[in-house]
């Protein structure tokens, strides 16, 4: 924070420099010093002051987000919940957080040891850094509330209260408390792992101009305090909260009818006119082995592995709410 706060105070002072010496130019007596002066100096103040400004703003929004206290709340930890949690972190959560390979590349595997660095292997690197934290008792977790885990999921906040950089994009602030809940109860259950390197969010100043500009898309909904689930069950509505989860909704888009591209990911098509032409056994067996019914497999940035874990019923719902009207 403190090198973005001195980028943005440095940029200040260039803008005030630089609308100093146009208004000079401008006020010169000599026709061609005004213009070619007020031009070599005025371009650059407007440049350096919208970057300035966007800057600022995604600064702003990052460290000053006026975020809500995190809830007081101590999570039970009953069997059932840390059976919850332990079904929907290996759904979603292990696919960033899992271990890193000898490649560097996540395994998707146990430990939740995180450490990828997420914008350099994306080819957005001079954003800065956004590595998946260690959520095991080894990791800085062990220093935060069950509340200020809570607030994490629901608001993309982290301990000090700052915007986190990937997970306030996530699509977990709309799980349930009970969920949520479910999944403070497994991380805490874990055996602790030590992690193997830095991890965390190192927004760059770049990357704060670009937030600030609105490049990532638009800031995700404030999310509300408190929120159920729908009735588990094989309905459509259930089927909504499972592509919540099963992040379907998080790349798809929120009715997953498609998304379009962003300056950090590419458009990613409506699945749902391919789904409409399966039968429920077909998709859940498409679903389950990563290849299309022409026999075509996933590309590896769909990441079907995910909906491959998930219960019968689960992907029964998701079919169901694919093949139901657009809501
Ligand atoms: C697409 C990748 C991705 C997925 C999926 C993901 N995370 Fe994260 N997570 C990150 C990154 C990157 C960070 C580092 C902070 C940031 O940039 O948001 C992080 C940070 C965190 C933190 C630490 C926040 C802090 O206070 O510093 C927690 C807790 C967390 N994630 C929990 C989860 C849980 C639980 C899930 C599943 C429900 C999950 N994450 C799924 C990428 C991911
Ligand atoms: C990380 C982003 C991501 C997530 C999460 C994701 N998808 Fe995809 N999905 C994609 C991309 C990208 C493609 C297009 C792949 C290609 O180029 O063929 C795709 C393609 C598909 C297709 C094939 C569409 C077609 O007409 O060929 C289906 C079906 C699909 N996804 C369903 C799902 C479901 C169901 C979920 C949730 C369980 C899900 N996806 C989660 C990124 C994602």
């Amino acid at each position: 924070m403190i090198a973005n706060l001195l980028i943005l105070f440095l940029m200040v002072v260039l803008a005030v420099l630089f609308a100093w010496l146009t208004y000079r130019a401008v006020r010169a007596r000599k026709l061609w010093v005004k213009i070619v002066g007020g031009l070599a100096a005025g371009v650059p103040a407007l440049l350096v002051a919208v970057i300035a400004f966007t800057g600022g703003k995604g600064i702003a929004a990052t460290y000053f987000p006026g975020a809500a206290p995190a809830p007081q709340l101590t999570v039970a930890g009953t069997p059932e919940q840390i059976a919850r949690g332990e079904y929907l972190v290996n759904l979603s959560c292990v696919g960033c957080h899992g271990a890193v390979g000898p490649d560097g590349a996540p395994t998707g595997e146990l430990p939740l040891t995180g450490g990828f660095n997420i914008s350099q292997r994306e080819g957005f690197g001079f954003i800065g850094d956004k590595i998946p934290e260690n959520l095991t008792p080894g990791g800085k977790l062990a220093g935060y509330s069950d509340g200020e885990i809570f607030r994490v999921l629901r608001h993309g906040v982290n301990k000090e209260g700052y915007k986190l950089g990937l997970m306030n994009f996530l699509p977990y602030k709309e799980l349930s408390d009970d969920d949520t809940q479910a999944i403070i109860a497994y991380l805490r259950s874990l055996p602790a792992a030590a992690s193997n390197g830095p991890t965390g969010d190192n927004l760059n100043f770049i990357g704060a101009a670009m937030l600030g500009a609105g490049m990532f898309g638009p800031p995700a909904a404030p999310a509300p305090d408190t929120i159920a689930a729908p009735a588990q069950g094989v309905t459509a509505e259930y089927g909504k909260y499972v592509a919540t989860y099963g992040e379907c909704r998080g790349c798809h888009g929120p009715a997953v009818t498609g998304s379009p591209a962003t300056s950090v990911s590419p458009a990613i098509p409506n699945p749902r006119p391919l789904v409409a032409t399966l039968s429920q056994a077909q998709f859940a067996e498409m679903m389950r082995s990563g290849v299309k019914p022409d026999g075509v497999p996933f590309p590896e940035t769909m990441p079907w592995e995910n909906a491959a874990k998930m219960t019968d019923s689960d992907l029964a719902a998701l079919y169901a709410y694919l093949t139901a009207p657009v809501q």
